[in-house]
């Protein structure tokens, strides 16, 4: 055995992905594990792996009886180091689906360094899987190319994150994880504490405070690839914990933050995806947004934009309409892209989908010759129906669909729009599409508990034209803030924050928090804010949700190494588990 140093296996010379043409009549010694077997009477074809790829060896006896017969006990996901000699593959024998497709390795030795028992799935690319048994066994489900891919492309985004804004002036500070609950709205995870028993700490939701302290601080510029935690109901792009791309500016306005943010994706996605993206990236306002796509994430891909019809139908004889404006409703909709000339069929599943929705009903239209084909026409009068199709620009065929009601529509017609795309679009007409949402309210009303809470955090700076009114009407009160949206998805979000503290505290009151409260809450931010505090601003946003898109992925679950399931399990470790008595005990804590 040649091997050194109380090894009894060779180390490689090189990997196995990167085996190309150039290197026929190399020797070379790979370690990887084996993606397949194959016995082909006398000669034994292995597919060996490795983190760059798959090369294919061949053990024929005629060229290494040792080899040959080493090989014949492998199976798959055996680990080996393997001494071949590297050989052009005859032009009938190319494999174009692997990049190392026109060589194969001719094997002199094949060590076996570990058996493998029979893994649980098999170990190839698009195999679909339940979900439980890849995350149980989640080593083996990483060692598919596309979720090593993802990884590798996760770590590359990172590293362009703290290429950029150390470029920039930013600097990497952490911030605790054992902390005091940050008012960011959602459930906190806690952790008892031992030494202070009957205490508990709160894991950051987000690093919220501890950046606006360091701003304080004086550190000007701060960033933070940081782990988050929220103890709230799953979904394919929620995770109990996930990670921020997160920082913190001094002296800015919103303005500084989206550009160097627009900048920040130019140079991302250029570096990592070669995808060349323009700046600035389009902005609208949280009101343009509800009122043309009816949610604050719009994917403007799919067209579609959402028009506002009431004045056509002021007079109608259609009830629907009518008395839908009569108690100050409007009706508003759409023209549905790539569907034309519908079967009944398509059309009443277009209102199942607005019922599913909730909506009341959804009304549709096509377009026939001068005509209007639709539930509704028999009360509409020819100027309506005029009215309509101009103002619709609706092409023979085509339909638009309209829904009365309320503001609530908007959000029936944005499902609607989501599953139109879905359901009669292909492609979209970019692959990415960026878009800043800004001026959101500052304050939302909360119909339960009758009160207004805060839409971003207590410390979003309400827009300066909004002063004079924030007490007299908050549900008018825009805010300097910006989401980052990108295919629909909300990507980031942040703010200027409030850095006077008799503003604070004007805000503080009309979310119904008197001063001792605010102080218990977060006295320690107060009491910084006493020492001459910057204006600063800042945004985090979600990496997973990032990468996610960048891979192409439907779910933060494949970009991330080791996920939680959808009700926050970890099937590999077990967790979450119970804990000893004397563990309990020790924290003074009793068993439910
Ligand atoms: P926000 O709460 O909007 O802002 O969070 C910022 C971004 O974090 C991502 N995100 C999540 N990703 C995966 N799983 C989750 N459970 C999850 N929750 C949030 C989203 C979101 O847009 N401190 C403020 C930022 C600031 O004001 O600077 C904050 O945390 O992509």
């Amino acid at each position: 055995m040649a091997a050194s140093g109380g090894r009894d296996w060779e180390k490689r010379t090189r990997y196995c992905g990167t085996l190309r043409k150039e290197d026929a009549g190399r020797e070379v010694v790979l370690n990887g594990w084996v993606q397949t077997r194959r016995d082909h009477g006398g000669v034994i074809f292995l597919d060996l792996r490795d983190i760059t790829g798959i090369v294919q060896v061949v053990c024929n006896p005629e060229f290494s009886r040792e080899a040959h017969s080493s090989a014949r006990s492998v199976r798959s996901e055996y680990v080996l180091s393997c001494r071949g000699v590297v050989r052009e593959r005859p032009a009938e024998a190319v494999n174009p689906r692997l990049s190392t497709g026109e060589v194969e390795v001719m094997a002199e030795r094949v060590t076996v360094i570990n058996p493998s028992r029979t893994p649980p799935f098999e170990i190839e690319e698009g195999r679909e899987v339940d979900e439980n048994l890849r995350l149980r066994y989640r080593y083996l489900d990483l060692r598919r190319p596309e979720l090593k891919e993802a990884l590798v492309l996760r770590s590359r985004v990172t590293r362009e994150v703290r290429e950029f804004l150390s470029s920039r002036g930013f600097l990497e500070i952490e911030t605790p994880i054992l902390t005091k609950s940050t008012p960011e709205g959602a459930r906190d995870f806690v952790v008892p504490s031992r030494l202070q028993p009957g205490k508990f700490y709160a894991l950051p939701q987000s690093p919220q405070l501890f950046k606006q302290l360091l701003m304080v601080a004086g550190f000007d510029r701060y960033y933070q690839i940081a782990r988050c935690f929220r103890d709230e109901d799953l979904r394919a792009d929620r995770q109990p914990e996930f990670t921020q791309i997160d920082l913190e500016m001094s002296f800015v306005d919103p303005e500084d933050v989206m550009s160097l943010m627009d900048e920040m994706f130019v140079h991302l996605f250029r570096e990592v995806l070669g995808v060349e993206l323009y700046r600035p990236f389009p902005r609208l306002t949280w009101r343009q947004a509800m009122e043309r796509y009816g949610t604050d994430r719009p994917d403007p891909r799919w067209g579609m934009e959402i028009r506002d019809f009431s004045g056509l139908y002021r007079d109608s004889e259609f009830r629907v309409f009518r008395s839908a404006l009569e108690v100050g409703g409007r009706i508003r909709g759409f023209r549905v892209q790539g569907l034309r000339s519908p079967s009944r069929r398509e059309l009443d599943e277009l209102v199942e989908e607005a019922h599913r929705l909730g909506a009341q009903g959804l009304v549709w239209m096509v377009r026939e010759g001068e005509d209007l084909r639709s539930p509704a026409a028999k009360f509409l009068s020819a100027q309506e129906v005029e009215g309509t199709l101009r103002e619709s620009g609706l092409g023979e065929g085509e339909v638009l669909v309209l829904a009365a009601g309320g503001e609530e529509v908007g959000e029936v017609l944005s499902g609607l729009r989501d599953y139109c795309a879905r359901r009669y679009f292909t492609r979209p007409r970019e692959q990415y599409s960026f878009v800043w949402i800004t001026d959101f309210p500052l304050f939302d009303w909360d119909e339960e508990e009758k009160r207004y809470k805060s839409n971003h955090h207590p410390f979003t700076s309400p827009s300066r034209e909004c002063l004079d009114f924030l007490e007299e009407n908050p549900s008018q009160v825009t805010s300097e803030s910006y989401d980052l949206v990108l295919n629909g998805v909300e990507l980031g979000g942040g703010s200027i924050r409030i850095h006077d503290a008799e503003l604070q505290a004007r805000v503080f009151r009309i979310l119904g928090l008197d001063e001792e409260q605010a102080r218990e809450k977060f006295g320690f931010l107060l009491e910084a804010f006493q020492y001459g505090p910057p204006p600063h601003g800042g945004i985090a946003f979600g990496l997973d949700r990032l990468v996610m898109i960048m891979a192409g992925k439907e779910s933060i679950r494949e970009v991330i190494a080791f996920p939680k399931t959808q009700s926050g399990t970890d099937p590999l470790t077990g967790a979450p588990d119970a804990i000893y008595p004397e563990q309990l005990g020790e924290l003074r804590l009793r068993p439910v």
